[in-house]
């Protein structure tokens, strides 16, 4: 989704905040612009399309100034233009803003604008904004301009509904950026004799280690050689300075060609460090600290809501098997979106999940709000530990995946799969789950890191099998039981990266509805562990067979009666079945992978779609 990188300090910050931006690209974004300062004026440049295009409008108008804003758009208000971009300037042309959020009152607060003269020359919401705290900047006696500046955002943001992140520069008071945010989020960095504002902390870790996440209502002023936060209605505001603790190239490619391919072969050690420290062989259960949580009080858990969307949702699905098997406490999946508008009966010991890879999912957040209201406790599974959600649950289980960049979620859903089965060991072994079992669930969850890399050395083997199939328009994906879920990630996975048509279903559902598009330019993708259901599995291969449907079979080693049936069968290593979807999603995402390379798509950066969702 949108980004946010400002820089104040001794440097040319044009190069510093063209390089944040291009760290922030993974997100999404649609457009690019900056504005530079440099004690004479603003100067704005903005470009549609990619950062490409702006790094070349700076190399050829060569703009100097150490300090600037920029910022990457996804556009939400008005088409991706160069006029629409960010920054906008006020009326007075003499103050410059990004935004990232949506402002909902932004048309009512454009009418009342117009009434007072204020002329418009982009259709978004941010423009408005810019005229807002550049009207009660303007209408200010304060003398001194950072004061003024200030004054103006703390007066004008209160009369904004929506969400923000903002930075703001003003001709007047060279020697700042003034930021903050309400639910967007944004950081602020700090060096020696410059300061940055981002907002992810991927965007400057390169530069400082060192940084301060601001909260909800902060209002912040950079300088060279300091900054302040204040409350957004005025006084101090609570600073905690905290330690970035992953480097630049955690966040860089390294010898992969994408982002993903690097995230996917990432899996054996972002699953160990899932479960690092968090299995207790002398009890046969796991350690969940995060959780915050007494065995009674966990014991009293009558049922259990999870949300989430996307990926983490599907992962979210996958543990309600895990909880349900493993502890049978009833459990339920609830898509964010869904969960923040609808009323779901709880009960007075309901237990509530939010998965979330990013935390900062709007409808996440809004679900883990609206639980909050009614009382629902409420705790999070999240990646990132700095996040929006990770601060607002009282307590959870971190995943520890480290930086997920490719836009396509893939090691980010293996480890919550990894944090849920622990969950559901811990739930199981203070209910009637045995220690044997347990200790059996612990020694089979260790092994999954070797298995999967077992899978990956099959490469090239899915990637032949890519080429052989990334000319269609279509795939069905199937799937039972525990890996239902997976189909449905393996179909999300082709969609996003390949725009490839695809749907996951239970493999049964094939024979109400789905069977009448089998034919022989539409493959399906059979997950077909060798568990309870591999007979039925096979059975639905050979209804597909029948009607001349090419299939793709991702089976467990040592049944290969299973190529009688399917064209093509990527082998994953024996595993129990509740442990087996932490294999069989693995040559799904290199399957999706490889057939958009095939296809010639920009993998990392799949059109119209953003890592980060943080607007509604
Ligand atoms: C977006 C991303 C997906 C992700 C979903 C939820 O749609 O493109 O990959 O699964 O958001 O994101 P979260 O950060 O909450 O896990």
């Amino acid at each position: 989704m949108c980004g946010i990188v400002g820089y104040i300090g001794k440097r040319q910050a044009s190069p510093i905040l063209l390089d944040g931006l291009r760290r922030l690209e993974y997100r999404g974004y649609d457009s690019a612009g900056l504005a530079l300062s440099n004690g004479r004026g603003i100067e704005v440049l903005r470009r549609a399309g990619r950062i490409e295009n702006l790094r070349k409008l700076v190399a050829e108008t060569n703009p100097r100034g150490e300090a600037g804003i920029s910022h990457t758009r996804w556009a939400t208000h008005g088409a991706p233009t160069d006029s629409n971009a960010h920054p906008h300037r006020d009326q007075s042309g003499r103050l410059a803003v990004v935004h990232n959020g949506v402002i909902e009152n932004y048309q009512q607060l454009r009418d009342w604008l117009k009434t007072e003269d204020h002329k418009f020359s982009s259709e978004t919401d941010t423009e408005v904004l810019a005229h807002l705290i550049g009207y009660h900047y303007d209408q200010s006696e304060e003398q001194d301009p950072v004061q003024r500046l200030v004054g103006a955002v703390q007066a004008a943001l209160p009369r904004v509904k929506g969400t923000y992140g903002i930075a703001v520069m003003h001709e007047d008071a060279p020697s700042v950026i003034v930021g903050a945010r309400l639910g967007s989020p944004l950081v602020v960095g700090l060096g020696a004799d410059e300061h940055f504002l981002a907002s992810d902390v991927s965007a400057i870790v390169a530069h400082t280690k060192d940084v301060v996440y601001l909260n909800d209502y902060d209002v912040v002023t950079i300088t060279r050689d300091g900054f302040d936060v204040k409350h957004l209605e005025g006084g101090e505001a609570r600073v905690t300075v905290s330690r970035v603790d992953f480097t630049e190239d955690d966040a860089e490619k390294g010898d992969f060609p994408h982002y993903m391919l690097k995230e996917i072969h990432e899996q054996p050690n972002s699953i160990r460090n899932a479960m690092r420290g968090r299995l207790s062989r002398d009890e046969a259960t796991a350690i969940l600290g995060g959780l915050q949580m007494t065995p009674q009080e966990l014991r009293q858990v009558d049922r259990i809501i999870l949300s989430a969307c996307g990926t983490a949702c599907h992962a979210g699905m996958v543990g309600e098997y895990l909880i349900e098997s493993l502890a049978r406490i009833p459990t339920e999946v609830e898509i964010a979106s869904e969960f923040r508008y609808r009323n779901v009966p709880t009960t007075k010991d309901t237990l509530q999940f939010v998965i979330s890879q990013s935390g900062e999912t709007i409808d996440t957040l809004a679900a883990l709000r609206e639980a909050k209201r009614k009382g629902i406790k409420c705790l999070g599974i999240v990646n990132n530990v700095a996040s929006t959600i990770a601060r607002e649950t009282d307590g959870g289980i971190y995943i520890h995946a480290g930086p997920e960049i490719g836009v396509a979620a893939t090691k980010s859903f293996t480890s919550q799969v990894a944090v849920m089965t622990l969950l559901s060991l811990l739930l199981g072994r203070i209910h009637h789950l045995s220690s044997t079992d347990g200790l059996e669930l612990i020694d089979e969850l260790e092994a999954i890191p070797d298995k999967i890399t077992d899978i990956l050395k099959q490469a090239a083997h899915i990637k032949q099998i890519a080429e052989k199939y990334a000319h269609v328009d279509g795939m069905l994906f199937m799937g039972r039981l525990i890996n239902y879920p997976v189909a449905l990630e393996g179909a999300l996975k082709m969609k996003e990266i390949s725009y490839i048509y695809a749907s996951g279903h239970p493999s049964a559902e094939l024979k109400h509805g789905v069977i009448a598009l089998v034919k022989p330019e539409l493959p399906s993708v059979f997950i077909a562990p060798h568990d309870a259901v591999f007979e039925k599995n096979i059975s639905n291969i050979e209804e597909v067979k029948a009607r001349k449907g090419p299939v793709i079979a991702v089976a467990t080693e040592g049944h290969p009666h299973i190529e009688k049936v399917a064209d093509d069968v990527i082998y994953i290593p024996r595993c129990p079945s509740a442990l087996s979807p932490l294999l069989t999603v693995i040559p799904l995402q290199l399957l999706s992978y490889y057939i958009a390379v095939a296809r010639g798509c920009d993998v990392d950066k799949p059109r119209n779609l953003a890592k980060s969702v943080t607007v509604e």
